[in-house]
């Protein structure tokens, strides 16, 4: 892991010119972690996106909302508040399989995208950049990033760190479950028409499969440097 000092290094990055990091990838696979270790070590604001489509699915799931009643959706999406995503009962393997399946309607797409948007133009000291983690970063919601990552691991291994997370919070949790949930969600972000998951052409991988974290986060830190002015 690097030593450096992120807030002496981070006020050698940017001369004026805002970073931009997208990192896509599929449940599990570390993008995440990946993030947040870019953000602090290079002053980076982080949107880990998926917790808009969640808070979203929470939200309508809560008012009872049909997840077939677009109409009612974008009322919801329309109440949607960036200080409402820290939230713990967001990060409930139940939320993102609402999340996963309301992110499928395009116009509920568009919104959330421009919100993304949004958040990558509201930039300010003391951050010189911004990394938004999710499924379609490199693609469609920031295409001109400087930096993009798909992050990605096999799918028993992915399944494997999600169980260590649930025992950790103390719900035990079937191996199968979490393997069969995770191909689920995979299907459904893999295959939707709109914004499917898929590496951009211009991405770096990395196969978090046999890495630890902090191997991982080394190497996304040395691609980083690669496109950074100095
Ligand atoms: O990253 P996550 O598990 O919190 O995401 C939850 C769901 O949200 C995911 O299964 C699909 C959807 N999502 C998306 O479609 N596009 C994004 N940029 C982020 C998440």
């Amino acid at each position: 892991m690097r030593t450096r000092d992120p807030a002496i290094f981070g006020e050698q990055i940017l001369k004026g010119e805002e970073y931009i990091v997208a990192i896509d990838g599929p449940a599990g696979a570390g993008k995440g972690t990946v993030a947040k270790y870019l953000a602090t070590y290079y002053r980076l604001k982080h949107l880990d996106t998926g917790l808009l489509y969640r808070l979203l699915g929470y939200k309508a799931n809560e008012k009872n909302v049909p997840f077939d009643n677009l109409q009612a959706l974008m009322h919801v999406a329309a109440t949607l508040d960036f200080n409402d995503l820290q939230d713990p009962r967001l990060r409930d393997e139940s939320v993102g399989n609402l999340a996963s399946q309301i992110s499928v309607f395009p116009e509920i797409r568009q919104f959330l995208t421009s919100m993304m948007r949004r958040f990558c133009q509201d930039i300010a000291p003391p951050y010189q950049g911004a990394v938004l983690d999710g499924r379609d970063i490199g693609t469609v919601v920031c295409p001109d990033a400087h930096l993009k990552l798909f992050v990605t691991a096999d799918p028993k291994v992915r399944a494997q760190r999600r169980n260590h997370e649930m025992v950790a919070k103390g719900s035990a949790f079937e191996e199968q479950d979490s393997l069969s949930k995770i191909n689920e969600r995979d299907q459904r972000d893999q295959n939707r028409a709109a914004a499917p998951l898929v590496m951009a052409g211009d991405a770096h991988l990395i196969d978090t499969t046999n890495l630890s974290i902090e191997q991982a986060c080394e190497q996304a830190g040395s691609l980083l440097e690669q496109v950074l002015p100095f």
